[in-house]
């Protein structure tokens, strides 16, 4: 039996699905047959990457949401489900990865901002959405190597990072029984804009992309493999699973 990567008829949600690998999920999805719901803060970029979506054929569905806040992700589900009637698909893609040099530095706004959009919006969208989904369904955490391999810059970005592993371990648990999967895929770098973003000069962008074995850092569309892969029956006995996709970042 050949694995089947096909979403003909399904209904996936990426959040953050404005720019970046978000973006390159959604159309990613849509080309394998899926209609999107590309959900971020700023509508004007959810309404550009639905118009490539639709452009492909499929149905498409821009709605502004901030993760972080419970009765935005209420409707942003409540939305999706009266006008596509189903969600097969939920990517907590959207993140942020705000820099403090210290610990001294992290302000409380940066602690609960990073949280926030993180994890605090991942568990609800997920509880939220598992709620309609179907048996075969999917739930995509996009998690991080800073997870796996903090550094001090980035420590609450890292734990956010890290305790949304722990939520995917967990989500799966409480879905099994649903025939729901929940996994996450643990990003090395890709060039987006939160990367250059974090990484201004050539310098730490050439260290950064010695941190793997591949030396390079990859195109959003690189992670597009990895997450039909999961999103569809071809992953149908993979749950509860962090998929490093980072080049080969050794320990
Ligand atoms: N790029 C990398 O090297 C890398 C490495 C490891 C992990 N990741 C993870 O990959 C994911 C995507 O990152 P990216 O590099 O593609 O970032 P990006 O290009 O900066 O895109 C971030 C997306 O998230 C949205 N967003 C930000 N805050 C939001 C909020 N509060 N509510 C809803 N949407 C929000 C943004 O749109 P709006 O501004 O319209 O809200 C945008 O669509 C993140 O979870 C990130 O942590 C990326």
């Amino acid at each position: 039996m050949n694995p089947s990567f096909d979403l003909s008829g399904k209904v996936a949600m990426v959040t953050g699905g404005s720019k970046g690998l978000g973006r390159a999920m959604a159309l990613g999805f849509a080309e394998a047959g899926a209609d999107i719901v590309v959900a971020s803060r700023k509508l004007p970029g959810c309404e550009s990457v639905a118009k490539e979506v639709q452009a492909l054929g499929r149905r498409a569905l821009p709605l502004a949401c901030h993760v972080s806040d419970w009765a935005q992700c209420e409707a942003l589900i409540e939305a999706s489900i009266a006008e596509l009637g189903r969600i097969d698909v939920l990517v907590n893609n959207a993140g942020i990865a705000p820099v403090a040099p210290r610990l001294l530095d992290v302000t409380e706004e940066l602690f609960d901002k990073t949280i926030g959009v993180n994890l605090k919006g991942p568990l609800r969208l997920a509880a939220l959405a598992a709620e309609h989904m179907a048996e075969g369904s999917s739930i995509i955490n996009i998690s991080s190597v800073a997870s796996l391999r903090p550094i001090p810059t980035t420590a609450v970005y890292g734990a956010a990072k890290a305790g949304l592993n722990t939520l995917t371990q967990v989500m799966a648990q409480e879905f099994a029984p649903k025939g729901i999967r929940v996994n996450a895929i643990v990003c090395g770098t890709f060039w987006t804009d939160s990367f250059r973003k974090a990484v201004p000069s050539e310098k730490a962008a050439a260290a950064a992309a010695r941190g793997s074995v591949s030396r390079r850092i990859a195109e959003p569309e690189e992670i597009v493999g990895t997450a039909l892969y999961l999103a569809t029956d071809a992953a149908s006995y993979t749950t509860g699973q962090l998929i490093q996709v980072d080049g080969g970042v050794l320990p």
